[in-house]
Parts: structure tokens; sequence; C-alpha cells
């Protein structure tokens, strides 16, 4: 009900009102207009004129490494509003006019490499625009793979990745988390290829022949959602069915084995639902993506992507698949208004992670990842320079949260409220917070007042307990951070502490251990090894083979540190083909820090996997080697 007023308030303040109040424009979303609302990384004046609908005409071109499109814009604007600013970065902008053809002058601003140009264009009196354009071959949001980078070897793959501001690099729209747009989208692409979309998907997976050659699709999103979560895929893509509101999309080789990784998806959207209210999106698919897919998961609304290193056969990885489903409601439903509030989006998740594995699992495994989010918390902390390091707040500078602490520290944050106040009102007070911000851009202030006024309520003892604003804009760790401890991690760490004083890694019993503890082990080994422990540990535990890429993660990590030779050809083969940043980011920090001897190690190995890495990932290398 509330959403329905704010729009209808929005529509009067901001335009004549429409004669009839249809369904497209009773779901326009508001955009908040308080100073700390203000989103620094978009050229956007939503205030004077905004996006509230994107149609797009898509033409995927394999050959030319470009996407030819037409983006028609629905455009709300304030009374005597003259002209529209968009992003961009590296579009070819062709045609700018109304719905009817007539031409709309514009201009393209100065670029700057991260933010991209404004495009800014006349209205005269428009309220529908249309503009056809053109990506570039190195658009930042996409990735065009080669046959021999799918796993059939046989048709090329592209994908996209929007988070943060990078669909400007391929969608000419307000590109704000913070402005929420409805769309939907007509895809063409050439005979054999399917594509798929962060939508719901009109046609099946037929499509429709298209004038141009190849096959058409089509896409549409009736929520209003940020454009950062418009995403495409596009490829030899096969469909299986996991439940009635559930499937996977993957390349056939990948389909099975995903399908029975992913199998207890019902359950979770069921517990999810049970903690904080109605899944609002209908189907929730998931589409595996091939290794050089940059991140564990990305929250694509009904479209989740996933990294191929998640499928371990133990459904060890699956918190991934929480953590992307919990984002359904932290950062889909409700969404940091901008990237200097990214804790309200994973933060949230991460605690919602975490009940919707405790719900699945039992305590036990839940407690797992609650202690290795503190202990990441406390090592992200150090690592940034300790208590008062300025990137250690959760609300500071857009990009500027250090390691994770977005997640670890927000997460550690919201469970020590919920020890604080107990379940029984925590848990009421998150759903109705989702509830009354559905489908809205959110602030640390306002969640701050929600907080204030719906749970603390005034009571001063609560308020002085939960040191809410010391959270939130304080650097450091408050004192009243709930540590929880899991005896499984407990366990690990006694076997630790015995190779530590000198026993044989042969003594180190890993039967039936799954991700977190290889990793709780590896990642707490003291840095400095001799060569001879290495090797044994090695030997004993089968490291440098693990089929894990966690495991193999954390296994080079310390092998690099200690400039391990043996470990290199498994490691320049893992940086050819895994291009997921949590996992590949750190080797290379840990290569340049070995100076004369990494270094050069690190240069070669990027410069023969480069090719094979989405430009995401070739940012963040090029940032940690220089040049
Ligand atoms: N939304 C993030 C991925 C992301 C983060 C994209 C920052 C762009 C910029 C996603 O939900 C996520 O957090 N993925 C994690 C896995 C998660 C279980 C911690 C990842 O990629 O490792
Ligand atoms: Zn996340």
């Amino acid at each position: 009900m509330r959403i329905l007023t704010l729009a209808a308030l929005l529509l009067a303040s901001a335009a004549p009102a429409p004669a009839l109040a249809h369904a497209q424009t009773a779901k326009v979303a508001p955009v908040l207009t308080t100073p700390e609302a203000k989103d620094v990384w978009t050229y956007a004046r939503p205030a004077e004129a905004r996006v509230t609908h994107v149609d797009l005409t898509l033409n995927i071109d394999f050959d030319s490494k470009t996407i030819g499109g037409v983006a028609t814009l629905d455009v709300l604007a304030a009374k005597g509003a003259k002209e529209i600013v968009l992003d961009t970065l590296d579009l070819e902008i062709a045609v700018v006019s109304d719905e009817r053809g007539v031409k709309l002058a514009h201009r393209v601003g100065a670029s700057d490499p991260q933010l991209g140009a404004p495009l800014t264009i006349e209205l005269n009196g428009a309220k529908r625009i249309r503009i056809v354009y053109r990506s570039k071959p190195g658009a930042r949001a996409l990735q065009w793979l080669t046959p021999e980078q799918t796993q059939s070897k046989t048709l090329p793959f592209l994908f996209s990745q929007g988070q943060a501001i990078n669909n400007r690099s391929w969608i000419p729209t307000q590109d704000s988390p913070g402005i929420r747009q409805t769309w939907a989208a007509t895809v063409t692409v050439p005979e054999g290829f399917v594509p798929v979309m962060s939508a719901q998907m009109l046609d099946g997976a037929t499509g429709t022949p298209a004038p141009q050659g190849g096959r058409s699709f089509r896409f549409k999103m009736d929520n209003p959602v940020p454009p950062y979560l418009i995403a495409i895929a596009v490829g030899d893509l096969k469909f299986k069915e996991v439940g009635p509101r559930s499937g996977v999309w993957a390349e056939a080789g990948m389909l099975d084995a995903a399908v029975s990784e992913f199998a207890d998806v019902e359950k979770m959207i069921d517990a999810a639902q049970a903690l904080y209210g109605p899944y609002r999106w209908g189907r929730y698919d998931m589409l595996v993506l091939p290794p050089s897919f940059p991140y564990g998961g990305m929250e694509n609304p009904n479209l989740t992507f996933f990294t191929p290193t998640i499928i371990t056969g133990d459904r060890s990885n699956t918190d991934v698949l929480a953590h992307e489903l919990a984002h359904s409601w932290s950062g889909n439903l409700v969404t940091n208004a901008t990237w200097a509030d990214g804790w309200l989006n994973e933060g949230f998740t991460t605690y919602f992670e975490n009940r919707i594995m405790e719900a699945l699992y039992g305590k036990e495994r839940a407690a797992i990842y609650s202690d290795l989010d503190y202990a990441g918390m406390l090592r992200d902390v150090k690592n940034a320079g300790g208590d008062a390091a300025p990137a250690t707040r959760l609300h500071g500078a857009p990009g500027e949260s250090a390691g994770q602490l977005d997640y670890l520290k927000g997460s550690t944050f919201l469970r020590t409220i919920e020890y604080a106040v107990g379940r029984d009102r925590w848990d009421p007070y998150l759903r109705g917070y989702f509830d009354r911000h559905a489908f809205q851009p959110q602030t640390s202030a306002g969640f701050l007042a929600d907080i204030r006024k719906h749970l603390v309520k005034g009571d001063k003892a609560l308020e002085a307990k939960l040191q809410l604003d010391r959270w939130v804009f304080e650097p450091g760790v408050p004192s009243n951070a709930v540590q929880v401890k899991s005896q499984t991690l407990a366990k690990v760490d006694a076997q630790l502490a015995a190779f530590n004083a000198g026993g044989p890694a042969a003594a180190i019993d890993t039967t039936s251990w799954q991700t977190q503890q290889w990793k709780r082990l590896i990642d707490n080994l003291p840095r400095q090894q001799s060569a001879a422990r290495l090797a044994e540990l090695d030997a004993a535990l089968g490291l440098t083979r693990s089929q894990n890429a966690y495991v193999q993660s954390a296994w080079f990590d310390l092998a690099i540190a200690n400039r391990y030779e043996p470990v290199i050809p498994a490691l320049e083969e893992y940086l050819t083909r895994v291009g997921r940043n949590l996992l590949v980011t750190p080797l290379y920090r840990g290569l340049k820090a070995q100076g004369e001897w990494g270094e050069p190690i690190a240069q070669r190995i990027f410069a023969k996997a480069k090719p094979g890495y989405h430009p995401v990932t070739v940012g963040a290398v090029t940032r940690i080697l220089g040049s």
C-alpha cells in the first residue's frame, strides 16, 4: 500500500497525473532526495528527469563482438525540466529521437575511465525517447568467449556482469542503484544459440524467426529494479527443471551436476519465505557460467548467475546459493541507494544466508559460517590498518570498504542485534523492514531511522546496548560484537595446533571435510613454512591436485608466500582457467608481494591468462600488478 501511495505522490509532484492510473505507472518506484542518497557514481539527475521503463531491442553479433541496440526509455520529468542525463561507457550513439522518430538534440560529455560519459538529451516535451546505439568490443560488462573457453568447445558464449557500474557499457540508461526501472527486451541471436536474461522469458526457449536472420526471444521484468540487475547470457544453453519454481540453465555437459548440486533450492526458498516474507519474483532459475565468470554468484533477478567452481559434487558450497537467493530480499527488493551503502546489500544478505543455512542444515553448519565471518572480519580490519582505519566503516565512500567488510562486519552487526533483542522480536522486525521498503532504495540513515522507529522505540537501555551509530559510521569493531564459535572448526583448530607443534601432516584427519574445514586449516597455517613441510602437507593432503577451487586457491596462496616453486605449473593452469575474483586476486597480490621472485611469474601468467578473463577481472588484476 505504502509503495502505491509514494508512487502516486511522486507522480503528482513531478508530472501531470495521467488520466488513468494503470499498472505501469502504479509501479513507479520513488527516488530518494536526501543528501546521503546522492549517488556520485552516476551522471543522472533523477529529481529533474528519470527513466522509469527501459525497452531494449538487442542484436547479438559474435563476429564483431558487439551488441547493436535500440533503447526506448520512458521518461518522468519534473515540471520545467528540459533535458535528461543518462550514463554511457564506450557506447556508439547513432540516433536519438522521440517515439515518432523526430530527432532530439543530444551531446556526449567528457569520459571518465570509471564512470564513463554523460549522454544529455533535450526532451522537447518527449515522454519516450529512442536511442539507436552499439556497444564496443571491449565493453566492460561483457565477456565474449571463444568456443574453446566453453565446455562443449563448439559455439562462442556471451555474458554480462552489471554490478556495480558496468551496464552503462551496453545499455544507455540511468545506471544508479537508486533509480529503479521496469524493463523488457527483444533479443535476436544467431541460429543455434539461446539467450537468457534476468527476467521472465516470454516464449520459452523456442524463439521466433527474426527478419534479420536468427531467432528472437522476448523477456520482461515488471518489478522496478536498479539497472545493475539487468543481465544477459547467450550460448549453447540447455534447461533442466529442479522443482516447480526452479531450474538450471547451463551447457549440456554441466546440467546434471548442477541440478544435483542445487537440489535443495526449493527448500531454501521455503525457508527464506518463512523468515522474511514472500518471494516476490515468480521463478528462481540458476545459470551456470564458464569458469571465467568473475564472481561466485550474482543475484540477477529470476536467474542467479553462478561460477562453475561451486559445483564440487558434495553440495558443500550451497552457501553461495543461499546467499544469492537471499539477495531476492536484501539487494533486489530493498537496494542500497548508492554504492557507499553496499553493506545494506551484502551484510544483510550474508546474515540472511546464514539463517537459511541454519534452517536447512542446522545450527552447527550455520555456526561454521558465523565463526568464519567473525574471523574474516578481524583479519580484514587488521589488513586495512586496524581499528581506526576509515576503510573499516560500513558507511564510507563508494567502493572504499576494505576486503569483505561489507559482508563480514555487516552480518556480524545484524547478528549482534539479533542476540541483543532475541529472534522473536528481530525476525518480525526484519520481515517488516523488507515489506516497508519493498522495491525501494535504502540508505544507512534510512535503515537506522527504521530500526529506531520499529524496534528500539525509544528504549534508552536498548539504544545504548546496540551501539547502532558506532557500527555503521565508525571504524573498527564495536565492543558488543557477537562471536559465534563452531565445534567443527574447533576440531580443525586442534589439528592445526598439533601440526604447528611439529606433528606430522599425515596425522591430520580430513575424513568428510568440506570446503570450510579445508579453508580454516590452510588459511590459518603460519605463513612461514619450510619447503620440506609444504611438500609433506601436499603429499599427505593432496592439495596441488585438489579438484576444489577454494582449496587450491588457499593452498597456492600459502605456497606463494613461501616461494614454493613446485606449485607453479598447477598455479599457472589454475589462473588461466578460473577467473573468479575472490579466488584469483589474492594469488596475484601474493605474487606481487614476493618482489623479484613473484612479480615476473605474475606478469607472465597474467599475459597468458588475460585474453580469457572478463574485463572486471582484467581490471582488478591490472590494478594489483600496475599497468
Ligand atoms: N553481488 C555479489 C557479487 C558482486 C560483488 C558483484 C561486488 C560485483 C561487485 C554476490 O552476491 C556475492 O556476494 N558473491 C560472492 C559469493 C558470496 C557467497 C560471498 C562471490 O562472488 O564470491
Ligand atoms: Zn552478495
